[in-house]
């Protein structure tokens, strides 16, 4: 890893460290791990796994962690501040070999994500359809997950996840939409970062093992215990149309039901959802 610079790091947090993150890995995970590279500043780590991807050299279970980045990217291509301070900025190479069905993955990493957040004591977790970590209301993350092309019959897929653990004042006029970092949740006691990136691990780990057999029909009953929007009103954005409603909940397959003020229930694959309080 490249030196952190000075400034980069808030003072009440611990560098990203290899050495610590591997110590809480659980055994299993640390059989899967190909390497676990940790970078002081990048444009995006999910960009850096994209592009290594392709080369097949590079293996399953690499694992890319950035202290910042320049050019952090978001769903819909949206900007995904990462500011200098403190985040989580994560990212994992995965091949699946004969499995294309990719869709409800993010979900399912969703689900995941806020079981290690429990376990590291952070209550009140919840999720957004269709792949943002809210804590109430206010986003404390998100998931980008992106498949490049096959390889000899295998697809990749490389798995995004961006928490905000400290954002420091000075760059909060950045973000454009309701957020929270951990270290307002905490009043300035938030997990080790090195630790949470542990817990994260052996979550994703084990969803991915077993993906390619079990799929997103067995996570998204737990998924919608953690899902915070049942019965709010909303507006989906999609292409270019305000679609309103009452968030009605998700399908068996990931999609969003919708039930919608120009009538009845819709099912939706994608689009911008908004609580009508802020739209
Ligand atoms: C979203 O909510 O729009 C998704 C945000 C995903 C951000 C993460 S941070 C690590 C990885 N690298 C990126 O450039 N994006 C993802």
């Amino acid at each position: 890893m490249t030196p952190i610079k000075a400034g980069y790091l808030s003072h009440h947090l611990e560098a990203l460290d290899e050495m610590a993150i591997w110590k809480e890995l659980s055994s299993a995970t640390k059989s899967r791990i190909a390497e676990i590279e940790i970078h002081s500043e990048l444009d995006s780590t999910n960009s850096r796994l994209m592009a290594l991807a392709s080369c097949n050299s590079v293996p399953t279970g690499t694992v890319c962690l950035a202290e910042y980045q320049t050019q952090g990217r978001g769903r819909i291509g949206r900007v995904w501040h990462t500011p200098p301070g403190g985040n989580i900025c994560l990212s994992l190479l995965w091949r699946f070999k004969n499995f294309d069905s990719f869709s409800g993955l993010s979900l399912a990493v969703g689900v995941s994500i806020a079981k290690a957040l429990r376990t590291a004591g952070i209550e009140g977790v919840g999720l957004k359809w269709p792949n943002d970590i809210l804590w109430r209301e206010r986003k404390l993350g998100g998931i980008l997950v992106e498949a490049s092309g096959e390889a000899q019959g295998s697809h990749a897929v490389v798995i995004g996840i961006g928490i905000n653990v400290h954002i420091p004042s000075n760059r909060t006029g950045d973000i454009d939409q309701a957020w929270v970092d951990l270290d307002q949740i905490t009043t300035g006691h938030p997990p080790s970062r090195n630790q949470l990136i542990a817990l994260l691990l052996d979550e994703l780990f084990l969803l991915l093992q077993d993906y390619p057999v079990r799929g997103l029909q067995s996570h998204i009953e737990e998924w919608r215990q953690w899902h915070c929007q049942v019965g709010q009103k909303a507006v989906l954005h999609l292409g270019g149309k305000a679609i309103r409603g009452v968030v009605s909940g998700v399908s068996d397959d990931g999609l969003l039901v919708m039930d919608c003020d120009d009538g009845g229930l819709r099912q939706f694959a994608s689009g911008d959802l908004k609580l009508r309080a802020y739209d």
